[in-house]
């Protein structure tokens, strides 16, 4: 359990695995159990890094990977003093659809900002998720889902093919780098049948729920 009250669950892995349906799924199931959610996603969460997460999810905006880095931990930092902390604090459930892992797996992995210089501001950051699922999907069947989801495109789009294996492969040395904290989910079965995992782990990792 986290030293801040509540628990404090991530969600990581590919655009297109399921995270943001996994999520909403996830805080259902514990919401019908009575307990205090929190749902919420990066870059974003709070008035602050929502104005930041415009300026990077613009394509139009040239912006150098260091910046980005900067830009997605100065919206985390809003974040996590504004929203998490005190949800946390009071012993809600945090389920967070990205956090720092991601700018790790695309800035670091996929972009080239050195690991060191990503893990000094998760230092000023400050807290660590309790569990972070990743969900593992390939990449044909993630490119499948996106087809299919209405959306438009991101600043990642045009970078290739060797940009996204890089960013599979970060994931994963990120969850093998810290097996304690990171729990791998097989993102294929239907949307029910992951939460379904979810809570399987969850269960294991806290002993209730
Ligand atoms: N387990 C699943 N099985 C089949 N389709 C899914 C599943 N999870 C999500 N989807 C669909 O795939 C698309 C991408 O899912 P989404 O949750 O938005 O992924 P992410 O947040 O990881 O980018 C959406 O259209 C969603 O409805
Ligand atoms: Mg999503």
């Amino acid at each position: 359990m986290s030293s801040t009250g509540g628990l404090f669950i991530t969600l990581e892995g590919g655009e297109g695995a399921g995270k943001s349906t996994a999520a909403a799924g996830l805080a259902a199931r514990l919401r019908a159990e009575g307990q205090e959610v929190l749902l919420t996603r990066e870059p974003g969460g709070t008035k602050g890094a929502e104005a930041i997460r415009g300026v990077l999810l613009d394509q139009d905006l040239p912006l150098d990977p260091l910046a980005q880095t900067m830009l997605h931990f100065a919206a985390r930092a809003d974040h996590v003093a504004h929203s998490i902390r005190p949800a946390l604090a009071r012993g809600a459930t945090v389920i967070c659809d990205r956090f720092y892992d991601s700018t790790m797996a695309y800035q670091s992995y996929g972009q080239g900002v050195a690991l060191a210089d990503v893990r000094a501001l998760i230092r000023l950051i400050g807290l660590t998720p309790d569990i972070t699922f990743l969900l593992e999907l390939p990449e044909e069947d993630a490119r499948r889902r996106l087809a299919a989801r209405a959306r438009g495109t991101d600043r990642y789009e045009e970078m290739g093919e060797a940009f996204f294996t890089r960013v599979q492969k970060g994931f994963a040395a990120m969850a093998a780098a810290e097996p304690g904290r990171f729990v791998k989910i097989d993102a294929s079965p239907p949307p029910g049948l992951v939460v379904d995992a979810l809570c399987q782990a969850l269960r294991g990792r806290t002993g209730r729920r």
